[in-house]
């Protein structure tokens, strides 16, 4: 059996943190060994040469070694049309969005985009995502085969839309059924895949997509659900044009049994108290995407208030709506959109999000998101001097919170020293 050591300083979360001063949050070992055997971690402890003895050892010292990042809501299928220019969601979608997913008709085309996105999530030190695949099977075989081949722990879905969108993207509410229940045969449960039945939203699904919605979800019910909410103003007004007999957004959800808490709702800006009620006492997760909400000026994510409803939150870039790949850009924007609402986001906060929060929100704790003994050795290494300008504020950091708000504040792809994937290297061999 191969025994891997990485020696570094280690930071892992094991609850949310109650503010700065929560110590027993977390756990931290200035001179720590992650042991790992076959993929796993075994032990985390502080570092001692007895570990040693016939283990491959990675040194990474002075870099903080921590869980790798989740990103909880992503479009594959936009990695190549993010940054695009558009004033806001819905005009956004059809000058660009609904463009660049039709090119994934074309055999070939999601094998070329897969391969470079995987990378890009590596590069930035993210080691699971949910991602929306297009409305074709085959972007959904090319997701799965990659993480397979990567041995990540990766989940996603078909998107599933029967009207509002440009015919060649269209499903039936009887194709979509039949596509997606193919597709979770094939790759649900299949190394490390997991399947999220995708109804795109409200908009985009007649309510007899949202009827075969329902019964996938009964008859799946350990995959995932994952759909957009309340994110924009015009789709709000839109979205109760079209099922006028809901009470609320939320509410149309509700109507087809889709809010559990295996259902990722992204975005969830606009919501009333009904709504946050709703969604607090169902379990669903409102995924925060704070760089995509501030670039198509979507509007400002009340954490606050949806933590107060008991809301369970994840954190996500929502690429290409959002502009970075890097949980620590996105870490960034959500301190800031938290400002605005005159509410803090302390670094032990951001960063317990980004990992055990996000797996606590796909309810994988346990198995990602922490470095403890059974957890999948999926772990990122962190370079808080990367850069000339993170070294010179990095000579006056003094604690591990302000270590870790430089981070968040000015990190990037360029702060991921490497990333590992079920206990192998997987960004220094890219
Ligand atoms: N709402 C429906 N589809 C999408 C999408 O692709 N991106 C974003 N940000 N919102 C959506
Ligand atoms: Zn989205």
């Amino acid at each position: 059996m191969s025994r891997t050591i990485l020696r570094g300083r280690v930071l892992t979360f094991l609850d949310e943190p109650q503010g700065l001063e929560d110590t027993e949050s977390y756990r931290y070992l200035e001179d720590g060994a992650v042991v790992i055997e076959d993929g796993k971690v075994v032990e985390l402890t502080d570092y001692s040469p007895a570990l040693a003895a016939g283990a491959e050892i990675f040194d990474h010292r002075p870099h903080l070694i921590m869980p790798g990042f989740i990103d909880t809501h992503l479009h594959y299928v936009q990695s190549q049309m993010i940054a695009s220019y558009a004033g806001s969601l819905l005009e956004w979608l059809n000058t660009y969005t609904f463009v660049a997913e039709q090119k994934f008709a074309e055999q070939g085309h999601a094998d070329h985009v897969v391969s470079a996105f995987y990378d890009e999530l590596i590069r930035h030190g993210t080691t699971t995502a949910v991602a929306y695949c297009s409305v074709h099977p085959q972007s959904v075989d090319a997701y799965f085969a990659e993480a397979e081949k990567r041995n990540m722990l990766m989940i996603g879905g078909k998107v599933m839309m029967d009207r509002n969108a440009p015919e060649p993207l269209l499903d039936t509410a009887q194709s979509g059924y039949d596509d997606t229940t193919a597709l979770i045969a094939r790759w649900h449960g299949r190394g490390r895949g997991l399947y999220a039945i995708s109804p795109r939203f409200a908009l985009t699904s007649t309510p007899e997509q949202m009827e075969a919605t329902r019964a996938l979800v009964g008859e799946h019910p350990d995959c995932y659900m994952q759909t957009h909410l309340s994110e924009n103003a015009a789709e709000v007004t839109y979205a109760m044009e079209l099922y006028p007999q809901a009470k609320d957004y939320a509410g149309i959800y509700e109507d087809y049994g889709l809010l559990s808490p295996r259902s990722l709702m992204g975005h969830a800006i606009h919501l009333s108290h009904r709504e946050a009620k709703l969604m607090g006492e169902t379990g669903a997760v409102a995924v925060f995407c704070p760089t995509s909400n501030l670039f198509l000026g979507s509007g400002l994510f009340d954490h606050q208030r949806l933590r107060q409803c008991g809301v369970r939150i994840g954190v996500a870039t929502d690429i290409g709506g959002g502009t970075s790949y890097s949980m620590l850009r996105t870490l960034d924007e959500a301190y800031k959109v938290l400002q605005l609402r005159g509410q803090r986001l302390t670094p032990l906060n951001a960063f317990y999000m980004t990992t055990l929060g996000n797996a606590r929100a796909l309810l994988l704790e346990g198995t990602i998101g922490s470095i403890m003994p059974g957890a999948s050795a999926d772990l990122v290494v962190l370079d808080a001097r990367a850069t000339p300008a993170m070294a010179l504020r990095m000579s006056t950091v003094e604690t591990l919170a302000e270590e870790l708000f430089l981070l968040q504040t000015l990190g990037d792809d360029r702060s991921v020293a490497e990333a590992y994937v079920a206990g192998a290297r997987a960004k220094s061999v890219l």
